[in-house]
């Protein structure tokens, strides 16, 4: 749905406040294969000890808790992703598992330039973007109870792929993947991502 949201991350986060015990049993058994496949080739690329960054981690799994099996340690900071500052170079990887989709398109084009900033030189963003252009409003999403209104939002796989570009990553994964969910429990076939794992190139800004 295209309906005009006036202020469209109150929303977000008033709806993740709302259903949160639901969400995460509604996640929880999900299985995303990409998503953890993908972080898995990540961490592979990585340094022992590796500062990482995950950004709208909701309740953790699987992912942080997959990077805390991996031994490193979490530290939880609580708000709106745009407002986080952090020294320039202060990460290995930055990764973001549905949750940049959220922000206006506008404000995903700040995001991913701090991203930039916040890596190291040949640092490391995985994230998943919505494959359409254009902004969503979902008005009883997933019918959870009470009725949220959820927002997302994208500038498409070749606008996501052109800022990127643009900002000088290298896209080692720039793919539109399909993670079948289990239909059994969700309710759900199928879930289509853009998903993007990317190297800051060597220039230090
Ligand atoms: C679909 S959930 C995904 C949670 C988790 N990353 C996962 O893979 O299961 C989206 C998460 O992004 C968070 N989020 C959405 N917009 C955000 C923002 N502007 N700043 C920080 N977190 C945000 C939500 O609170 C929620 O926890």
């Amino acid at each position: 749905m295209t309906t005009k949201l006036e202020n469209p991350k109150s929303h977000v986060e008033r709806g993740y406040d709302i259903v949160a015990d639901q969400y995460l049993a509604w996640t929880s058994p999900r299985q995303t294969p990409v998503r953890t496949g993908l972080v898995t080739d990540l961490l592979k690329n990585l340094p022992a000890g590796a500062d990482v960054l995950e950004l709208g981690c909701g309740a953790g799994v699987p992912c942080t808790q997959v990077l805390v099996d991996h031994g490193l340690i979490a530290t939880l900071i609580h708000g709106d992703m745009l407002t986080l500052d952090f020294a320039q170079a202060s990460f290995d990887a930055v990764l973001a598992f549905y949750s940049i989709f959220h922000l206006p398109k506008e404000e995903q084009v700040l995001m991913i330039a701090k991203i930039k900033g916040w890596l190291k030189p040949g640092g490391w963003v995985l994230c998943n973007f919505q494959e359409d252009a254009g902004d969503m409003t979902y008005e009883g999403w997933f019918n959870f109870k009470p009725s949220i209104t959820m927002f997302s939002s994208g500038l498409g796989v070749e606008g996501t792929r052109d800022l990127l570009n643009k900002q000088g990553f290298k896209l080692a994964v720039d793919e539109v993947m399909i993670d079948e969910v289990d239909i059994e429990t969700v309710g759900q076939a199928e879930e289509r991502f853009h998903w993007v794992m990317a190297q800051k190139g060597d220039v230090h800004d």
